[in-house]
């Protein structure tokens, strides 16, 4: 912390200066988690604070997809990103071209796309969802027969969570959860008893199957706060079990954990020089972000 406390005086002021907001992810290293940033939370969480917070200028502590839906959610804001290089595995995976390809296989299929998609993709879509209202967002579609892109294997969850509905997917994935495999999870058990095993829903089904409790990010932190384990092994990001010990001091975090290389790209330094040179200003062309717009308020209001 002494290293970083420069940086986080730093920011601080300019933060103030510029009447600037932090939205940090709690995928985020803990410096960013806790040091700097004003909101932590999911990708819902974080989607709903860009619609309320009343500062000009918003540093999105987390992957483009999520600076593109604070821009498409508050365009008069400027929305900075410490590092344009910062994406996603399931947002590289798909164009609006694919959920075309994917509506003229399915005609008719309403498009849930899952908010870890760029804004064209979103535009393409009829409403979105995150890890924490997929099933709920499936759910209420009227149609038997819904398209989820592009996590197949979060529509896989879905799926055997909304039985009803005929789930089809496109074959994204995380490359970070789909590291992790059923046998993993049978071992460590073996090995370690009595561990509580927190899978993502971006996890392969059957790792999902195997755990004890499956949710989003903000899902496992309620989670591991209502049910206090002595021992959990979070299947997910390795800076959400960081983040979230020290206020769970009965809790024992155990690894082994897989990295985001798209998330570890944001750093203190990155976010000083942001807020200095107010470069690193994400653009969501207009008609695009009315589309994007509509599909991802569709789900708020429909989570609320
Ligand atoms: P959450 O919505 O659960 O925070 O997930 C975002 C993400 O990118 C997980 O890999
Ligand atoms: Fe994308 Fe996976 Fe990284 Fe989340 S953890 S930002 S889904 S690559």
């Amino acid at each position: 912390w002494v290293l970083y406390a420069p940086y986080v005086k730093a920011i601080n002021e300019l933060k103030a200066k510029r009447n600037a907001v932090i939205l940090g992810h709690n995928y985020m290293t803990p410096e960013i988690f806790h040091g700097i940033s004003d909101f932590v939370g999911d990708s819902l969480q974080l989607a709903i604070k860009a619609t309320e917070v009343e500062a000009d200028v918003i540093v999105q502590c987390g992957v483009h997809f999520m600076a593109e839906t604070s821009k498409i959610l508050s365009p008069s804001k400027t929305v900075l990103m410490p590092d344009m290089d910062a994406g996603c595995s399931l947002a590289e995976s798909i164009t609006a071209e694919g959920v075309e390809e994917m509506r003229r296989r399915y005609p008719g299929a309403p498009v849930v796309s899952y908010v870890n998609t760029t804004a064209e993709v979103k535009a393409a879509s009829d409403i979105c969802c995150t890890s924490s209202n997929a099933a709920q967002i499936v759910g209420a579609m009227e149609s038997d027969t819904v398209i989820m892109t592009p996590d197949q294997y979060l529509a896989q969850n879905v799926a055997r969570d909304v039985p009803h509905k005929n789930v089809v997917w496109w074959e994204g994935s995380c490359i970070v959860h789909e590291q992790y495999t059923a046998k993993d999870l049978r071992d460590f058990r073996e090995w370690n008893p009595g561990t509580r095993l927190i899978a993502h829903p971006e996890c392969p089904p059957d790792v999902v199957a195997e755990a004890d409790f499956s949710g989003s990010t903000s899902g496992i932190l309620k989670y591991v706060t209502d049910e206090k384990p002595e021992k959990a092994l979070l299947i997910t990001e390795c800076s959400m079990a960081s983040n979230i010990a020290d206020a769970l001091p009965e809790v024992e975090f155990v690894g082994p954990c897989n990295m985001c290389p798209y998330m570890k790209k944001i750093t203190l330094e990155k976010v000083l020089w942001s807020l200095h040179s107010m470069e690193g200003q994400v653009e969501v062309e207009p008609e695009m972000a009315a589309k994007a717009r509509h599909a991802v308020q569709a789900m708020i209001d429909l989570s609320r």
